[in-house]
């Protein structure tokens, strides 16, 4: 979820400022990039340069930044604002709460904090009978109607040595409920999707198959991106040297068509949106010898039989699952790709072009996005790039 996301962490004065340290490296241990500004206070907690290390960047405190020579410049809190992705103010203390409702900006948190138009967390943190005053709670209830996320306080001791709420959360508690809120807002959360990908290998004897150049990298990248929108992902891949990044997927390898509709066959159930991005052989050879076929100086010729088509045979059952198939063409691209989108009964088609230089088998990508209402152009594009385009089109749709 936090994955090369910015987090801006806002560090306001209570004895929990000292787990920010931990905070900190759970939130680059999960792959984000993390910013700190400490007010005052904070500063008396825990040490600027503790955060800087961990955090890798200087520590924000003041309105102004020293240069060189005794000159001061202005400390641009709406560059930092709008370089985060979300903000998190933890601890929060009864006094920043409340200057955060107030809209009062004498601190550079606060004036931060009211530039950031990114999903704001924020984790309160004091002694019980603060967290209970009805002030505080009805200052909480004013963030949330904010749109802002408050990540409650725990139950446990506190400094002041009595028993009670108003403990910040453990850093593992403020990761989770960041992750959750991440998690709920991912457009494929809770949808299963299929992909096929790569190209497949019709053999003729143990050594020798039929195949072709596909590398799977767009079905990959499809399945990557489906997974960073939250979606349960499964892949059956072909051939392929390739593999795909997001631990979620889960990867089934397969050599021939026949294996990859047998394993697709398995994993159907609950499928909301199937995409067929392998270059499935059309052909496989009727006879496969058992051992490897000597030379000769006779003609060969080898007698192939169709294999089963795999979108086709998902598209007469497709109920409400959303069929995506893909279709290379040399020539008459639209036209051909409309009539295998009908005839295998898909709800779209991404037309390749071969016509058009860049598209294909490499790096890149030229797609059209064919469905029953419209057809879509893309211009040339690296293929990680062309999934999210397609996903965006996906999405759209269902
Ligand atoms: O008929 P053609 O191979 O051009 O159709 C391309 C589309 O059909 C692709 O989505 C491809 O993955 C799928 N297909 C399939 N099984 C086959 C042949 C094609 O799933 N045997």
């Amino acid at each position: 979820m936090l994955r090369g996301r910015h987090i801006l962490l806002g560090v306001s004065g209570g004895i929990a400022a000292y787990k920010t340290a931990f905070l900190i490296r759970l939130f680059k241990q999960a792959g984000a990039e993390v910013k700190v500004i400490l007010t005052e206070a904070a500063s008396h907690f825990v040490s600027p340069l503790t955060l800087s290390v961990l955090s890798e960047y200087p520590v924000q405190q003041n309105f102004t930044v020293e240069c060189a020579e005794g000159t001061v410049s202005w400390n641009n809190h709406v560059e930092l604002a709008q370089w985060a992705d979300m903000m998190v103010i933890a601890p929060c203390t009864a006094n920043t709460l409340s200057k955060m409702v107030s809209g009062t900006a004498d601190n550079f948190l606060l004036v931060a904090y009211m530039s950031a138009n990114c999903p704001v967390f924020v984790a309160p943190a004091m002694d019980l009978d603060m967290y209970a005053h009805p002030s505080t709670q009805a200052h909480l209830k004013k963030l949330t109607d904010f749109g802002h996320s408050v990540i409650p306080a725990e139950t446990g001791f506190l400094a002041s040595g009595l028993h009670g709420t108003g403990r910040m959360a453990e850093p593992e508690n403020i990761l989770w409920h960041i992750n959750q809120w991440w998690l709920d807002r991912m457009p494929l959360r809770g949808k299963k999707i299929l992909i096929t990908a790569g190209p497949t290998h019709e053999p003729l004897d143990p050594v020798r198959f039929i195949g072709n150049q596909s590398s799977g990298r767009m079905g990959i990248a499809l399945a990557d991106q489906a997974a960073r929108l939250g979606a349960e992902v499964v892949l059956v891949l072909g051939p392929s040297a390739l593999a795909p990044q997001q631990s979620q997927v889960v990867l089934h390898r397969v050599e021939t068509a026949v294996e990859m509709l047998e394993v697709c066959k398995n994993n159907w159930d609950g499928v909301d949106v199937a995409i067929f991005a392998a270059a499935v052989a059309d052909y496989r050879p009727e006879k496969v010898g058992t051992q490897k076929i000597k030379r000769s100086s006779e003609p060969w010729s080898i007698s192939m039989v169709p294999n089963p088509d795999i979108a086709a045979h998902f598209g007469a059952i497709k109920g409400s699952t959303f069929l995506v198939g893909f279709a290379l063409e040399t020539q008459h691209g639209l036209s051909y790709a409309q009539q295998k989108r009908i005839a295998k009964n898909l709800d779209a088609i991404v037309l390749n072009s071969l016509e058009e230089p860049g598209a294909g088998f490499g790096m890149t990508n030229v797609v059209h996005w064919i469905d029953q209402q419209q057809t879509k152009s893309f211009e040339l594009m690296d293929k990680t790039r062309v999934a999210e385009v397609l996903w965006e089109q996906i999405i759209a749709q269902l």
